[in-house]
């Protein structure tokens, strides 16, 4: 997902106070998950699967320093018979009312089955909870399945990134109000 080097630029900063530690008991009504699903906050102990996931989704991956540096956010995972099948990764600001979702993927033999929407709707859920305002992300201009995913949402599209002229890499920065509730 998106350039990387403008979210680690707006991550770097130090995470909002209780971004992680107040999300111990993360949402888990998620209304049809059945008892064998969750998702729940990624520990050290699922990296090597998240890293595998990566490694199968994005052409460039994260390595381990940048997942585990993660960890500090609102980092989730799906988890199926003990088995992780999807993340989402999403930083606070330490500064103001936003958050960037900085990573989603779901392992290749599992899309389609809705794991990314119910990823999404929990990150969501608790960024509200934390009184987040404002939700950000980036995405590559051609995955126009991941655009529409986030569409489903509410997010908009705010303005096009060119990050890389010479890759022909562009983004579309997208954006999601959060209602108070
Ligand atoms: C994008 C991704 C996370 C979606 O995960 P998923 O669990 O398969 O998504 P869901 O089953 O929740 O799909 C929900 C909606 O997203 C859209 N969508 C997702 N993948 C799509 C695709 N390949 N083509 C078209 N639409 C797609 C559809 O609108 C779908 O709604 P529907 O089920 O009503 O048709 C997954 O394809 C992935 O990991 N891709 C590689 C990594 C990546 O591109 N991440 C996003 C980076 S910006």
């Amino acid at each position: 997902m998106g350039p990387l080097g403008t979210f680690k630029q707006e991550c770097a900063t130090p995470v909002a106070p209780g971004c992680r530690s107040s999300g111990a008991s993360i949402c888990l009504e998620v209304d049809d998950l059945n008892p064998q699903m969750s998702i729940r906050l990624a520990t050290e102990g699922d990296l090597d699967a998240i890293l595998e996931i990566d490694r199968l989704s994005f052409e460039k991956p994260w390595d381990y320093t940048k997942f585990a540096a993660a960890l500090s956010g609102v980092f989730l995972v799906f988890e199926e018979e003990e088995e992780i099948l999807g993340f989402l990764s999403a930083c606070c600001s330490a500064v103001g009312d936003n958050a960037i979702i900085e990573k989603i993927a779901v392992h290749p033999d599992h899309r389609g089955r809705r794991i990314a929407t119910r990823l999404i709707a929990a990150v969501l859920e608790r960024l509200r909870e934390m009184r987040i305002r404002e939700v950000e992300l980036h995405v590559d201009i051609v995955k126009r399945g991941a655009i529409q995913l986030y569409e489903k949402f509410g997010f908009a599209i705010r303005k096009v990134l060119t990050v890389d002229y010479e890759e022909n890499e562009a983004f579309y920065e997208m954006t999601l109000a959060l209602d108070k509730k």
